[in-house]
């Protein structure tokens, strides 16, 4: 099966009431993680590559090892996403490597850290629309800003700084047709999102319902919507490391928000620490071993986990058979006839 829009993801899971995690990857044992908890749990993937994970990959490397995941999990629709795209140009390579979806994210500069004006967000985002859905291609948009600067996407500072604008939020979508829309309700990305266990006061779930009131037919996007589970946190630190008490993005919360038109689930950070916590372990408990699979395996095993977990809590799993995929040409006739209409 070739890689599908995502666009027609998320309008299945907008049909079915359901949410879609959308997972990052580097690596081979990270795609083959997630396509095993796909294919256990029956669920359409939305794998998503970051501009550092195509640096680290050449690029090259992580088309081919999604082209082998497409060859070896065909019953599994599986969208291949550019995460946090700066700039038009990082979105035409991605869409000229075979991305069948890019996020745009014009809420920042394409430094990744200066919060933008409205007017340059709709110009660059309207941009990508035009060269993305002329190919098919998906494309998610960001208005308001997340909060820290752990992983270089994100401008620094409280999660509260740059909540979405409902008002500007609504203005958005209509300029720029974007096909999904990420907002900022006071998450993060990384682990340190919270110092306690988030209430309305730090996580705005609020600001989302309004804005799912005011565009009731716009997929949303939840970023930074890892949840940092305490028992991975125990275990990187109970095998060596030193990770600080923090709280993420409870499961319940992200459930309301798919309740309430979120389609689209980030989540890095809580693969991230299982792998970590798997490799320390062995480290820890057996010094003696140096072959990487003897790491790596329980590493893909530990996300694979958390992966297939998600999968159930978002609602997606059971549904990878529900439809055909359609074709990206087919896509780009689409959008031409709602264009011309
Ligand atoms: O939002 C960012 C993702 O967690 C990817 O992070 O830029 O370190 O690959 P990265
Ligand atoms: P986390 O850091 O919470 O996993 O968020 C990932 C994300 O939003 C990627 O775009
Ligand atoms: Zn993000």
């Amino acid at each position: 099966m070739a890689l599908v829009s995502m666009r027609q993801l998320l309008d299945e899971a907008a049909k079915g009431g359901y949410g879609i995690g959308a997972f990052n990857v580097n690596n081979m044992e990270q795609i083959q993680s997630i396509m095993e908890a796909a294919r256990e749990t029956k669920s359409p993937v939305i794998v998503q590559a970051s501009r550092g994970a195509r640096a680290y990959s050449q690029d090259r490397f992580l088309y081919h090892l999604m082209m082998a995941a497409t060859e070896l999990y065909p019953e599994i629709p599986t969208v291949l996403h550019l995460d946090h795209g700066n700039s038009p140009e990082t979105c035409k390579s991605a869409i000229e490597m075979g991305f069948t979806s890019v996020m745009m994210d014009g809420s920042l500069m394409p430094d990744g850290k200066t919060p933008s004006s409205f007017e340059y967000n709709v110009q660059v985002t309207k941009e990508v629309v035009e060269m993305a859905h002329a190919k098919g291609v998906t494309v998610e948009a960001e208005i308001g800003c997340l909060g820290g600067i752990e992983d270089g996407h994100g401008m620094g500072g409280d999660g509260l700084d740059h909540l979405t604008d409902p008002d500007q939020a609504e203005e958005f979508v209509k300029l720029t047709g974007c096909d999904a829309l990420a907002i900022a309700i006071g998450t993060s990305h990384g682990a340190y999102k919270f110092s306690r266990k988030p209430d309305g006061d730090v996580l705005k779930m609020d600001v989302l319902l309004e804005i799912h009131r005011r565009l009731p037919e716009t997929h949303l996007v939840m970023h930074g919507s890892s949840s940092v589970p305490k028992e991975l946190q125990d275990i990187i630190n109970k095998y060596g490391g030193s990770l600080k008490p923090t709280f993420g993005v409870p499961v319940e919360e992200i459930q309301l928000g798919i309740r309430n038109g979120v389609r689209k689930v980030n989540v890095d950070t809580d693969n991230r620490l299982a792998i970590t916590g798997a490799i320390r372990k062995v480290f820890m408990e057996s010094p003696e071993k140096f072959d990487p699979r003897d790491y790596l395996k329980p590493a893909r095993e530990a996300m694979k986990k958390v992966v297939a977990e998600r999968m159930v809590q978002f609602g997606q799993a059971g549904h990878a058979g529900d439809y055909k995929p359609i074709p990206l040409e087919k896509m780009a006739e689409r959008y031409r006839s709602i264009a011309v209409a």
